[in-house]
């Protein structure tokens, strides 16, 4: 969040980064943001480009590779003890994970939003350039390896139906749509995982807000390529 070096994920804010020259003599930082960040707003940068988002609310469903590969690891082990009814053994988090859900685990501030949280509200406001945006968010672990999956509400400033927005998405880099309706198949954070792709699906107008000014949607992003390495290897590739 330091003002002075760039947060980037390379098909949102590239020009954030127009500035850092390789060869300049200098050193110079470039930030990744947040997982949970990346993956919201590669499916939501085309949306809000087009229609200019004016609030969003993310709930996120998010995998154990986020808390590293011991936390992986604890969840196979857990896992396997829960199957064999024995009391699972609980290092990284601690509680069950295993067959459960709950909280994420990063530190509550003293607003009860955790840090993660706070990092969506914060790292949207600086990607997008745009201090009004308002955002908030619930984080939530879930027993799976590692892929995210995102609930993401809109509110928009001009109206955007759901096929125009599906169309957008579907023109965008980076994303791929999954969406089919008649055979009940969205994005799954399984499908996702190992690929650079994000995917979204079930686009549809939110019900509660009048005209075309609400969508919904669903997001999944494998946590570990866009959500960490493979955004932090194309800003890489955009200095060369
Ligand atoms: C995202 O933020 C949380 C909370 O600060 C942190 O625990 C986690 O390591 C971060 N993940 C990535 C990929 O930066």
């Amino acid at each position: 969040m330091d003002e002075n070096v760039p947060l980037v994920i390379p098909e949102v804010n590239p020009e954030a980064m127009a500035h850092v020259k390789l060869g300049s003599g200098k050193g110079a930082l470039i930030a990744n943001p947040n997982c949970s960040t990346i993956i919201c707003l590669m499916a939501v940068t085309p949306l809000h480009r087009r229609a200019k988002v004016k609030r969003m609310v993310v709930s996120t469903y998010q995998a154990a590779s986020g808390a590293g590969a011991a936390a992986m690891e604890e969840l196979v082990q857990q896992t396997r003890e829960v199957l064999e009814g024995k009391e699972p053994t609980c290092n990284i988090f601690n509680q069950q994970y295993a067959f459960n859900l709950f909280s994420h685990n990063a530190p509550i501030q003293l607003n009860g939003y955790n840090e993660e949280e706070m990092k969506l509200v914060k790292e949207t406001r600086k990607i997008w350039n745009d201090k009004d945006v308002k955002v908030t968010a619930t984080c939530i672990r879930v027993p799976v390896m590692r892929a995210h999956a995102e609930s993401v509400n809109l509110q928009f400033e001009n109206p955007l139906d759901e096929n125009t927005a599906r169309d957008i998405l579907k023109n965008a880099p980076g994303i791929v749509v999954v969406d089919d309706r008649a055979s009940n198949r969205f994005p799954t954070p399984l499908e996702v995982s190992n690929k650079d792709d994000v995917a979204v699906g079930r686009v549809r107008r939110d019900v509660s807000q009048d005209g075309d000014y609400g969508l919904d949607i669903f997001v999944c992003g494998d946590q570990i390529r866009k959500g960490a390495a493979l955004n932090a290897v194309q800003i890489a590739e955009m200095l060369l």
